[in-house]
């Protein structure tokens, strides 16, 4: 199987330079100007287009059970609609339940995903702790290519994890070389808000927002922080959407500690007005956590990222239809959290951030791939065109103008919260493994083509974390023997 992609020019995260891309059993082994191909190698002509390393998602949820039900999207539909936005590889979430074996709940979620048909990984979720938990965190990292580890500090009741468990975590993780990830809500604050506004009789989706206010997440984010950094550990941000967040996020940053930020496109783009839409079937289509902020809190987030203060895109793409949405209809907090975005996430940052001027191709690059690639250490492999690298591309129209509707889209879900919006940059082809998966709007997928990516612990800077922290042991004063 060989390709080659002519005529177009490379964008990577540091450069743009005008190469031809060969491609030969799913890797690419030559970027260069004027490159011939073997006869039979199929041609990609990418004239007045950018060819740029496939995106990847480091945060999705396909097929996830939650909250009372299972959202709608499963590893194949799901990858299959990542493919057709641009996205090559997803990196999605083991959740064992309280209580259950870590390692009995990821071959549970490896099989569900073995459908897929983009590359896929897992972060796995700490939800509670004990001596197994320890243990199977060690066979996760070094048998089965696991090296983040997730913490929800909200869902009080279900997942949450407190602070006695991020206190036995965040320490195991680092000396396995695998990095913490938080969700950072202040869980205890979200269950009292959410009693006293049903007690006051707000049962409707507006009363989501009013539960869960930007302070409760920047107090978690704040709090979190702190924790990783007394106890020396690197940690890792999702789904910030506050401005409090943010704030906490720099001020770490410009301390010298190891704090990453990611952000998702929906909380970029929409604000906390659509939680007081009348048409309820609207307001709960837009239930997920964080909620959707007001709009002084959009900017900030655009800032951090062209500022360099969060470092990673995703869409924490979790599908529920309008009638598992419904089983909140007498009290919001039963409606199931979670927006789709999977498909949408490059070609929206696309059009709000580089044209508009917010961010360079280069950065969109930084922002949807490579960065990404490099926190959770698969990068040069992915995130990055260049030889030896995976041969997930995609061929980038600046002009590629849609209109985002739920009508035509490939997620399997029947709303999309950027219905109507028009976006200009799009994949024309979407190259996953080599092969083209997705030309001029139409999918050619298969169920079962994408592959596990093991993700070696020890990214650089996690090395880096142990030998400062060895150069900072306890101190101990040596008094002699006691005399009495
Ligand atoms: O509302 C959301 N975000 N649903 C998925 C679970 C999570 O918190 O990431
Ligand atoms: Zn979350
Ligand atoms: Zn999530």
């Amino acid at each position: 199987m060989s390709l080659l992609i002519r005529n177009g020019t490379v964008v990577n995260a540091d450069r743009s330079f005008a190469a031809d891309v060969y491609c030969e059993a799913g890797k690419i082994v030559a970027v260069e100007p004027g490159l011939g191909a073997p006869q039979g190698a199929e041609i990609v002509d990418a004239s007045g287009c950018l060819v740029l390393p496939g995106g990847i998602d480091p945060h999705t949820h396909m097929q996830l059970p939650f909250m009372g039900t299972v959202a709608s999207e499963d590893f194949f539909s799901g990858t299959a609609a990542a493919l057709a936005g641009g996205t090559t590889m997803i990196i999605d979430f083991v959740i064992p339940n309280p209580g259950e074996r870590l390692l009995d709940a990821y071959h549970k979620w490896r099989a569900w995903a073995e459908k897929s048909c983009a590359d896929y990984s897992f972060h796995v979720a700490i939800t509670w702790w004990d001596e197994s938990v320890y243990e199977d965190m060690g066979t996760l990292v070094r048998d089965w290519g696991v090296n983040s580890f997730k913490h929800f500090m909200a869902y009080k009741g279900a997942i949450m994890a407190d602070d006695g468990v991020l206190t036995q975590s965040f320490p195991r993780a680092l000396a396995l070389g695998a990095l913490p990830t938080v969700h950072a809500e202040n869980g205890e604050l979200v269950d009292y808000l959410q009693k006293l506004l049903l007690k006051k009789g707000i049962i409707g989706p507006e009363g989501h927002p009013q539960s869960r206010p930007p302070k409760v997440e920047g107090e978690a984010a704040q709090r979190v922080i702190q924790i990783a950094g007394i106890l020396g550990v690197p940690i890792y941000l999702v789904h910030n959407s506050a401005i409090e967040s943010v704030d906490a996020i720099a001020r770490a940053r410009r301390q010298g500690q190891r704090v990453f930020g990611e952000c998702l496109t929906q909380h970029l783009l929409i604000d906390e007005s659509v939680y007081y839409d009348k048409d309820w079937k609207r307001a709960a289509a837009h239930v997920m956590s964080p909620p959707f902020r007001p709009r002084p809190h959009q900017e900030a987030l655009w800032e951090a990222l062209s500022g360099g203060i969060l470092q990673t895109t995703a869409t924490d793409h979790c599908c529920f239809c309008g009638d598992q949405k419904a089983m909140g209809q007498e009290n919001f907090a039963r409606i199931p959290n979670g927006t789709a975005g999977v498909e949408d996430r490059m070609a929206v940052l696309w059009h709000h951030g580089v044209n508009m001027g917010r961010l360079t191709a280069n950065d969109f690059v930084a922002l949807t791939s490579s960065n990404t690639a490099r926190i959770f250490n698969v990068y040069p492999r992915k995130g990055v065109i260049q030889a030896d690298g995976d041969a997930d591309i995609v061929v980038w129209d600046p002009q590629l103008r849609r209109t985002i509707a739920a009508e035509t889209q490939h997620q399997q879900v029947d709303f999309n919260v950027f219905e109507g919006m028009e976006v200009s940059g799009g994949p024309v082809y979407t190259i996953s493994q080599g092969k083209v998966v997705f030309a001029h709007g139409r999918l050619q997928v298969e169920p079962g083509t994408g592959r596990y990516v093991s993700r070696p612990a020890f990214a650089p800077f996690m090395r880096a974390q142990q030998q400062h922290n060895d150069r900072h042991p306890a101190r101990v004063v040596n008094r002699g023997r006691p005399d009495h």
